[in-house]
């Protein structure tokens, strides 16, 4: 029998950020989040998380997690202050406790796994996490006797200059027996440098207590401020790459390259330098990305070239191909084999299949058909100034060069539209729509231009200076 119990009340002094620090984002979900995640195997009984410094972002970033128990610390008091408010909430609990600390986002689950499972075999009053760092600099220091056994911990600003040479630290992750717990919680004292009641002092009064070396010290890695967020977004992705990379994706220049854990990639994908895939992108078998992309929440069917492209929000089908410099926003849903081209943006748009939207244009709100041909410069004016309105293309139809399409406006199929026009009424199928003025021609314009201004009709006029 297990519940958890999550710190997360901390200001995170240390981020100097208005954020609470554990809903700084890493890889694509929040700390808490990640956290969260690493409980997946156990099915705790009980999850309860200890709030207090923007309690309420907090909550509100995990209204969507259903069995999740908020619990209010104020004034923050420390560690040990915030598992005291538990006590209320799990009176007559007679089973384990494990505690996380909030900050620390890269423990496996096989490994809060192990340490309950041996908490439990052993029947210790606490097991808890621990690693041997080369720089242990701001973690607790660990101390045992000569069989492994915990006798206390010793903060890293409370520890005299040879305390300091011990390597083993805490990592925050703990597993306790509650009834003792709960038993010795309301000893804690804060006579120490920070002023605050420390949870780690409960070591000094229970027994057993062990203590479970992590194998890959990484895990423990705590964050308190940007840098060690930094070092553990490198720890993420190189997780992630190696991931891909061993499920058949060629990274080229994996280092340039950043994947959230959120995305979902099959084999044979080919991802060039400076390519970042966020959110809950997912791209199929075949594709080729990069190198220079942005794609965020977008699906990229197979087969599908992108390059030098933002893509946020859409949906790519079958053999398309984006880029260069190419910038599909929100909503946008591109059918098989179609090109999006350079110096294109689209935004809320569909194509049918075929379709070419291949230089300079802007596409909003529009949904076009199978093999529609836009012309180079071809824009939507969608936008009224209070409000977005429609544009309809009908199969197989092409717009002109550097056509001004003014909607709401619907173009049936099979039509042509002459170049440099500006349509601002409906066009019915099979159709060619001119919308310009004619062009004219004047033949010896010049001189008579020039004699009416009483210069010489054969006078060359002078070049102006540049
Ligand atoms: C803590 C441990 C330290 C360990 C390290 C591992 C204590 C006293 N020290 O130090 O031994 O090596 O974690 O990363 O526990 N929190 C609250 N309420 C509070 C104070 C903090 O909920 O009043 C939460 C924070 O939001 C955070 C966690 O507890 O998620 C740890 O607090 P933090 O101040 O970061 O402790 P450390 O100094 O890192
Ligand atoms: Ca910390």
């Amino acid at each position: 029998m297990v519940a958890v119990a999550i710190l997360a009340a901390g200001k995170g002094s240390r981020m100097k950020s208005d954020l609470p620090k554990v809903l700084h984002p890493l890889g694509g979900m929040t700390l808490i989040e990640r956290v969260l995640n690493t409980l997946g195997g156990l099915s705790p009984e009980r999850t309860l998380i200890i709030v207090g410094h923007g309690a309420e972002r907090v909550t509100s970033t995990l209204a969507g997690r259903p069995g999740l128990e908020f619990v209010h610390q104020a004034p923050l008091l420390g560690t040990g202050h915030a598992v005291q408010q538990l006590m209320p909430r799990l009176e007559g609990y007679r089973g384990d406790l494990l505690v996380l600390n909030g900050d620390v986002p890269l423990l496996r689950p096989a490994t809060l796994h192990a340490l309950v499972t041996q908490h439990q075999q052993a029947g210790n009053a606490v097991t808890l996490l621990t690693a041997c760092l080369a720089d242990a600099t701001g973690y607790g220091r660990v101390f045992c006797d000569a069989h492994n056994r915990v006798e206390g911990i010793i903060e890293h600003r409370d520890c005299t200059p040879e305390q300091r040479h011990n390597p083993r630290v805490n990592a925050g992750i703990y597993c306790f027996h509650w009834p003792r717990l709960a038993e010795v919680l309301p000893r804690l004292q804060s006579q120490n440098q920070q002023q605050e009641y420390y949870l780690t002092d409960v070591m000094q009064w229970l027994r057993p207590a062990a203590a479970v070396d992590v194998a890959d010290s990484a895990e423990i890695l705590g964050i308190n401020d940007r840098k060690q967020l930094a070092d553990a977004a490198e720890v993420v992705q190189s997780r992630v790459r190696e991931g891909w990379l061993t499920a058949g994706v060629t990274l080229i220049d994996p280092a340039s390259i950043t994947i959230d854990e959120t995305v979902h990639l099959e084999p044979d994908i080919v991802i060039e330098p400076q390519t970042h895939l966020r959110g809950q992108t997912q791209i199929q078998r075949g594709s080729h990305i990069g190198p220079g992309c942005w794609i965020e929440d977008s699906h990229i069917g197979p087969d599908c070239r992108v390059l030098y492209a933002v893509v946020s929000q859409s949906r790519l089908a079958r053999g398309s191909r984006v880029g260069p410099y190419a910038h599909l926003r929100e909503g946008v849903e591109v059918g098989d084999n179609c090109r999006v081209g350079n110096f294109v943006e689209l935004k809320k748009t569909s194509l049918g299949s075929h379709t070419n939207v291949a230089h300079l244009s802007y596409l909003g709100d529009a949904s076009l058909g199978s093999q529609v041909n836009v012309g180079g410069g071809t824009i939507t004016a969608n936008y009224d100034g209070h409000q977005k309105h429609p544009t309809r293309i009908g199969d197989r139809s092409k717009t002109g060069v550097n056509n001004t399409l003014v909607a709401p406006l619907t173009v049936g199929c099979d039509v042509t539209i002459a170049a440099g026009s500006t349509i601002t009424e409906d066009l019915p199928d099979d159709c060619l729509a001119i919308a310009r003025s004619r062009q004219v021609i004047k033949s010896g314009w010049r001189p008579r231009y020039l004699a009416a201004d009483g210069a010489s009709v054969n006078t060359v006029p002078t070049q102006p200076s540049l």
